[in-house]
Protein backbone atom coordinates (compact mmCIF):
# COMPACT_ATOMS: atom_id res chain seq x y z
CA UNK A 1 0.00 0.00 0.00
CA UNK A 2 1.37 3.76 -0.79
CA UNK A 3 1.82 4.01 3.22
CA UNK A 4 4.72 1.60 2.79
CA UNK A 5 6.53 2.96 -0.03
CA UNK A 6 9.15 4.87 1.97
CA UNK A 7 11.71 2.47 2.96
CA UNK A 8 14.04 2.52 -0.41
CA UNK A 9 14.10 6.25 -0.95
CA UNK A 10 11.11 8.03 -2.74
CA UNK A 11 12.79 7.15 -6.43
CA UNK A 12 11.33 4.54 -8.65
CA UNK A 13 14.61 3.42 -10.81
CA UNK A 14 13.07 2.34 -13.65
CA UNK A 15 15.96 2.00 -15.67
CA UNK A 16 17.91 -0.57 -13.42
CA UNK A 17 14.36 -2.19 -13.00
CA UNK A 18 14.16 -2.80 -16.79
CA UNK A 19 18.02 -3.51 -17.13
CA UNK A 20 17.00 -6.46 -14.36
CA UNK A 21 13.70 -7.18 -16.04
CA UNK A 22 15.77 -7.67 -19.64
CA UNK A 23 18.47 -9.98 -17.90
CA UNK A 24 15.80 -12.35 -16.80
CA UNK A 25 14.94 -12.13 -20.38
CA UNK A 26 17.68 -13.32 -22.37
CA UNK A 27 18.23 -15.90 -19.66
CA UNK A 28 14.68 -16.95 -20.56
CA UNK A 29 15.19 -16.66 -24.39
CA UNK A 30 18.85 -18.92 -23.45
CA UNK A 31 16.53 -21.84 -21.71
CA UNK A 32 14.07 -21.33 -24.74
CA UNK A 33 16.40 -22.31 -26.93
CA UNK A 34 18.09 -25.07 -25.41
CA UNK A 35 14.56 -26.90 -24.46
CA UNK A 36 12.98 -26.09 -27.99
CA UNK A 37 15.35 -24.76 -30.68
CA UNK A 38 13.31 -22.22 -30.92
CA UNK A 39 14.33 -18.54 -31.16
CA UNK A 40 11.87 -15.60 -30.79
CA UNK A 41 11.35 -13.22 -33.37
CA UNK A 42 10.30 -9.75 -33.22
CA UNK A 43 9.18 -7.59 -36.18
CA UNK A 44 9.10 -4.08 -36.04
CA UNK A 45 7.98 -1.94 -38.54
CA UNK A 46 8.60 1.93 -39.37
CA UNK A 47 6.88 3.83 -42.04
CA UNK A 48 7.77 7.51 -42.69
CA UNK A 49 11.01 9.44 -40.72
CA UNK A 50 9.61 10.85 -37.57
CA UNK A 51 12.98 11.22 -35.88
CA UNK A 52 11.76 10.34 -32.33
CA UNK A 53 9.86 7.40 -33.93
CA UNK A 54 13.28 6.14 -35.80
CA UNK A 55 15.39 6.14 -32.41
CA UNK A 56 12.22 4.35 -30.91
CA UNK A 57 12.65 1.41 -33.49
CA UNK A 58 16.21 0.99 -33.26
CA UNK A 59 16.79 1.08 -29.82
CA UNK A 60 13.91 -1.83 -29.93
CA UNK A 61 15.85 -3.32 -32.54
CA UNK A 62 19.40 -3.58 -30.50
CA UNK A 63 17.44 -4.66 -27.44
CA UNK A 64 15.78 -7.13 -28.97
CA UNK A 65 19.03 -8.57 -30.49
CA UNK A 66 20.87 -8.33 -26.80
CA UNK A 67 18.03 -10.03 -25.42
CA UNK A 68 19.01 -13.11 -27.96
CA UNK A 69 15.88 -12.81 -30.08
CA UNK A 70 15.80 -12.50 -34.05
CA UNK A 71 14.81 -8.67 -34.80
CA UNK A 72 13.49 -7.83 -38.03
CA UNK A 73 13.17 -4.51 -39.27
CA UNK A 74 10.64 -3.07 -42.05
CA UNK A 75 10.66 0.27 -43.16
CA UNK A 76 8.00 2.06 -45.45
CA UNK A 77 8.73 6.04 -47.10
CA UNK A 78 6.33 7.74 -45.44
CA UNK A 79 4.01 8.40 -48.77
CA UNK A 80 3.47 4.45 -48.47
CA UNK A 81 -0.22 3.63 -49.09
CA UNK A 82 -2.64 1.66 -46.79
CA UNK A 83 -2.47 -1.35 -48.64
CA UNK A 84 1.15 -1.75 -49.10
CA UNK A 85 0.97 -1.62 -45.17
CA UNK A 86 -1.54 -3.85 -44.96
CA UNK A 87 -0.08 -6.40 -47.25
CA UNK A 88 3.29 -6.31 -45.64
CA UNK A 89 1.38 -7.11 -41.88
CA UNK A 90 -0.31 -10.02 -43.83
CA UNK A 91 3.20 -11.47 -44.91
CA UNK A 92 4.17 -11.07 -41.41
CA UNK A 93 1.52 -13.02 -39.95
CA UNK A 94 2.42 -15.82 -42.18
CA UNK A 95 5.89 -15.71 -41.13
CA UNK A 96 7.35 -18.42 -38.76
CA UNK A 97 10.05 -16.73 -38.40
CA UNK A 98 8.27 -13.71 -36.66
CA UNK A 99 6.29 -13.97 -33.36
CA UNK A 100 5.77 -10.69 -32.71
CA UNK A 101 4.53 -7.13 -34.68
CA UNK A 102 4.54 -3.84 -33.77
CA UNK A 103 3.74 -1.06 -35.93
CA UNK A 104 5.08 1.94 -34.69
CA UNK A 105 2.70 4.73 -34.40
CA UNK A 106 1.78 7.18 -35.33
CA UNK A 107 1.61 6.66 -38.46
CA UNK A 108 1.17 9.05 -41.69
CA UNK A 109 -2.46 10.34 -41.92
CA UNK A 110 -3.35 8.46 -45.20
CA UNK A 111 -3.08 5.02 -43.50
CA UNK A 112 -5.47 4.32 -41.02
CA UNK A 113 -4.39 2.97 -38.18
CA UNK A 114 -6.95 1.10 -36.63
CA UNK A 115 -7.58 -1.34 -40.23
CA UNK A 116 -3.41 -1.81 -39.71
CA UNK A 117 -4.11 -2.96 -36.02
CA UNK A 118 -7.04 -4.82 -36.78
CA UNK A 119 -4.82 -6.47 -39.59
CA UNK A 120 -2.35 -7.76 -37.27
CA UNK A 121 -2.88 -11.27 -35.96
CA UNK A 122 -3.90 -11.26 -32.36
CA UNK A 123 -1.49 -13.83 -31.35
CA UNK A 124 1.60 -11.99 -32.70
CA UNK A 125 -0.34 -8.37 -31.44
CA UNK A 126 3.02 -7.82 -29.01
CA UNK A 127 1.35 -4.02 -28.64
CA UNK A 128 -1.14 -5.24 -27.19
CA UNK A 129 -3.86 -3.07 -29.57
CA UNK A 130 -5.89 -5.46 -31.38
CA UNK A 131 -9.65 -5.32 -29.93
CA UNK A 132 -9.53 -9.00 -29.18
CA UNK A 133 -6.66 -8.32 -27.17
CA UNK A 134 -8.16 -5.13 -25.31
CA UNK A 135 -11.65 -7.07 -25.05
CA UNK A 136 -9.70 -10.23 -23.26
CA UNK A 137 -7.84 -8.02 -20.54
CA UNK A 138 -11.15 -6.10 -20.15
CA UNK A 139 -12.56 -9.70 -19.71
CA UNK A 140 -9.36 -11.31 -17.61
CA UNK A 141 -8.99 -13.26 -20.34
CA UNK A 142 -5.48 -14.22 -21.66
CA UNK A 143 -4.48 -11.04 -23.54
CA UNK A 144 -1.45 -9.75 -24.99
CA UNK A 145 -1.15 -6.74 -22.59
CA UNK A 146 0.17 -3.28 -23.88
CA UNK A 147 3.75 -2.45 -23.27
CA UNK A 148 3.69 0.58 -21.14
CA UNK A 149 0.47 0.11 -18.57
CA UNK A 150 2.37 -3.61 -18.24
CA UNK A 151 5.74 -1.62 -17.22
CA UNK A 152 3.92 0.77 -14.82
CA UNK A 153 2.35 -2.25 -13.02
CA UNK A 154 5.26 -3.93 -12.43
CA UNK A 155 7.32 -0.62 -10.89
CA UNK A 156 3.92 -0.22 -9.11
CA UNK A 157 3.94 -3.96 -7.61
CA UNK A 158 7.51 -3.84 -7.17
CA UNK A 159 7.43 -0.73 -4.77
CA UNK A 160 3.91 -1.28 -3.05
CA UNK A 161 3.68 -5.20 -2.92
CA UNK A 162 -0.14 -6.14 -3.55
CA UNK A 163 -2.59 -3.31 -4.24
CA UNK A 164 -5.34 -4.34 -3.65
CA UNK A 165 -8.59 -1.80 -2.44
CA UNK A 166 -5.84 1.20 -3.17
CA UNK A 167 -7.88 4.22 -4.30
CA UNK A 168 -6.06 4.59 -7.85
CA UNK A 169 -6.69 7.58 -10.50
CA UNK A 170 -5.68 7.27 -14.36
CA UNK A 171 -4.89 10.42 -16.06
CA UNK A 172 -5.81 9.85 -19.76
CA UNK A 173 -7.72 7.53 -21.60
CA UNK A 174 -5.43 6.41 -24.43
CA UNK A 175 -6.38 3.24 -26.19
CA UNK A 176 -2.68 2.51 -25.58
CA UNK A 177 -2.46 3.49 -22.04
CA UNK A 178 -5.05 5.05 -20.16
CA UNK A 179 -7.64 2.43 -20.78
CA UNK A 180 -5.30 -0.61 -20.26
CA UNK A 181 -3.80 1.05 -17.47
CA UNK A 182 -7.56 1.30 -15.50
CA UNK A 183 -8.13 -2.35 -17.10
CA UNK A 184 -4.64 -3.87 -15.04
CA UNK A 185 -5.17 -2.01 -11.87
CA UNK A 186 -8.92 -2.77 -11.29
CA UNK A 187 -7.51 -6.54 -11.96
CA UNK A 188 -5.35 -5.88 -8.94
CA UNK A 189 -8.52 -4.87 -6.84
CA UNK A 190 -8.05 -1.27 -7.08
CA UNK A 191 -10.98 1.19 -6.55
CA UNK A 192 -10.15 2.97 -10.53
CA UNK A 193 -10.58 6.62 -11.73
CA UNK A 194 -9.99 7.76 -15.04
CA UNK A 195 -9.42 11.65 -15.82
CA UNK A 196 -9.00 13.34 -18.58
CA UNK A 197 -9.32 16.87 -20.42
CA UNK A 198 -12.94 17.33 -19.56
CA UNK A 199 -12.45 16.36 -16.01
CA UNK A 200 -13.71 18.63 -13.20
CA UNK A 201 -11.34 19.76 -10.88
CA UNK A 202 -8.91 17.54 -12.16
CA UNK A 203 -6.80 18.88 -8.73
CA UNK A 204 -9.29 17.35 -5.99
CA UNK A 205 -9.23 14.21 -7.89
CA UNK A 206 -5.85 13.77 -7.91
CA UNK A 207 -5.58 14.41 -3.94
CA UNK A 208 -7.43 11.83 -3.66
CA UNK A 209 -5.42 8.92 -5.15
CA UNK A 210 -3.28 6.51 -3.45
CA UNK A 211 -2.05 5.60 -7.29
CA UNK A 212 -1.72 8.88 -9.92
CA UNK A 213 -0.56 7.49 -13.18
CA UNK A 214 0.30 10.58 -15.54
CA UNK A 215 -0.65 9.97 -19.30
CA UNK A 216 -1.71 12.90 -21.13
CA UNK A 217 1.45 14.42 -22.59
CA UNK A 218 0.82 17.65 -20.97
CA UNK A 219 4.35 19.04 -19.57
CA UNK A 220 4.63 19.04 -16.18
CA UNK A 221 0.92 19.20 -15.75
CA UNK A 222 0.24 17.41 -12.19
CA UNK A 223 1.49 20.29 -9.87
CA UNK A 224 3.52 19.41 -6.78
CA UNK A 225 0.06 19.99 -4.76
CA UNK A 226 -1.80 17.80 -6.41
CA UNK A 227 -0.11 15.03 -5.06
CA UNK A 228 -1.37 13.36 -1.88
CA UNK A 229 0.77 13.24 0.46
CA UNK A 230 2.71 9.24 0.78
CA UNK A 231 1.37 8.52 -2.82
CA UNK A 232 2.77 6.80 -5.61
CA UNK A 233 3.11 8.51 -8.57
CA UNK A 234 4.25 7.11 -11.85
CA UNK A 235 4.77 9.69 -14.68
CA UNK A 236 3.97 8.22 -18.47
CA UNK A 237 4.54 11.62 -19.90
CA UNK A 238 7.50 12.47 -22.56
CA UNK A 239 7.59 16.16 -23.67
CA UNK A 240 10.34 18.00 -24.99
CA UNK A 241 10.34 21.15 -23.67
CA UNK A 242 12.39 24.27 -24.60
CA UNK A 243 15.23 24.71 -22.01
CA UNK A 244 16.16 28.36 -22.64
CA UNK A 245 20.03 28.74 -24.45
CA UNK A 246 18.31 27.16 -27.68
CA UNK A 247 18.10 23.32 -25.89
CA UNK A 248 15.31 21.16 -25.20
CA UNK A 249 14.74 18.87 -22.61
CA UNK A 250 12.48 15.97 -21.99
CA UNK A 251 10.19 16.79 -19.01
CA UNK A 252 7.31 14.75 -17.66
CA UNK A 253 3.32 14.92 -17.41
CA UNK A 254 4.21 15.91 -13.27
CA UNK A 255 5.93 18.70 -11.91
CA UNK A 256 8.81 16.13 -10.43
CA UNK A 257 10.84 18.82 -8.36
CA UNK A 258 7.78 19.39 -6.31
CA UNK A 259 5.67 16.12 -6.33
CA UNK A 260 8.51 14.36 -4.84
CA UNK A 261 8.44 16.39 -1.62
CA UNK A 262 5.55 14.56 -1.25
CA UNK A 263 5.53 11.36 -3.00
CA UNK A 264 6.05 8.67 -1.37
CA UNK A 265 7.08 6.89 -4.29
CA UNK A 266 7.58 8.35 -7.82
CA UNK A 267 8.97 7.75 -11.37
CA UNK A 268 11.38 10.25 -12.86
CA UNK A 269 11.61 11.38 -16.59
CA UNK A 270 13.76 10.24 -18.54
CA UNK A 271 14.98 6.83 -16.10
CA UNK A 272 11.04 5.64 -15.21
CA UNK A 273 8.58 4.09 -17.32
CA UNK A 274 10.07 4.51 -20.55
CA UNK A 275 12.90 1.61 -20.38
CA UNK A 276 10.60 -0.66 -19.18
CA UNK A 277 8.06 -0.33 -22.29
CA UNK A 278 10.58 -2.11 -24.04
CA UNK A 279 11.59 -4.57 -21.87
CA UNK A 280 7.78 -5.03 -21.64
CA UNK A 281 7.81 -5.41 -25.59
CA UNK A 282 10.41 -8.17 -25.26
CA UNK A 283 8.49 -9.95 -22.35
CA UNK A 284 5.41 -10.16 -24.48
CA UNK A 285 7.55 -11.24 -27.38
CA UNK A 286 8.92 -14.19 -25.30
CA UNK A 287 5.40 -15.21 -23.80
CA UNK A 288 3.66 -15.06 -27.45
CA UNK A 289 6.34 -17.46 -29.03
CA UNK A 290 5.62 -19.68 -25.85
CA UNK A 291 1.77 -19.46 -26.67
CA UNK A 292 2.15 -19.77 -30.16
CA UNK A 293 4.35 -23.35 -29.95
CA UNK A 294 1.86 -24.48 -27.49
CA UNK A 295 4.49 -24.31 -24.09
CA UNK A 296 3.42 -22.62 -21.35
CA UNK A 297 4.82 -19.32 -20.88
CA UNK A 298 5.18 -19.50 -17.09
CA UNK A 299 7.75 -22.65 -17.81
CA UNK A 300 9.74 -19.15 -19.26
CA UNK A 301 8.65 -16.31 -17.40
CA UNK A 302 11.60 -14.41 -16.36
CA UNK A 303 9.40 -13.70 -12.90
N1 LIG B 1 4.63 4.89 -30.38
C1 LIG B 1 4.93 5.33 -29.14
N2 LIG B 1 4.78 4.33 -28.23
C2 LIG B 1 4.38 3.25 -28.94
C3 LIG B 1 4.08 1.90 -28.56
O1 LIG B 1 4.13 1.49 -27.39
N3 LIG B 1 3.70 1.08 -29.58
C4 LIG B 1 3.62 1.50 -30.86
N4 LIG B 1 3.24 0.63 -31.78
N5 LIG B 1 3.91 2.73 -31.23
C5 LIG B 1 4.29 3.60 -30.28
Amino acid sequence: MPEAANETGVLIDGKAFAAGLRDRIRHQVARLHEAHGLTPGLAVVLVGEDPASQVYVRSKARQTREAGMTSFEHRLDAGATEEELLGLVRRLNEDSRVNGILVQLPLPEQIRGDAVIEAIDPAKDVDGLHPRNAGLLSNGGPAMVPCTPLGCLMLLKDRLGPLKGARALVLGRSNIVGKPMAQLLLAEHCTVSIAHSRTRDLAEECRRAEILIAAVGRPRLVQGDWVRPGAAVIDVGVNRIDAGNGKTRLVGDVDFEEAKKRAGAITPVPGGVGPMTIACLLLNTLSATCRQKGIPAAEFAPG
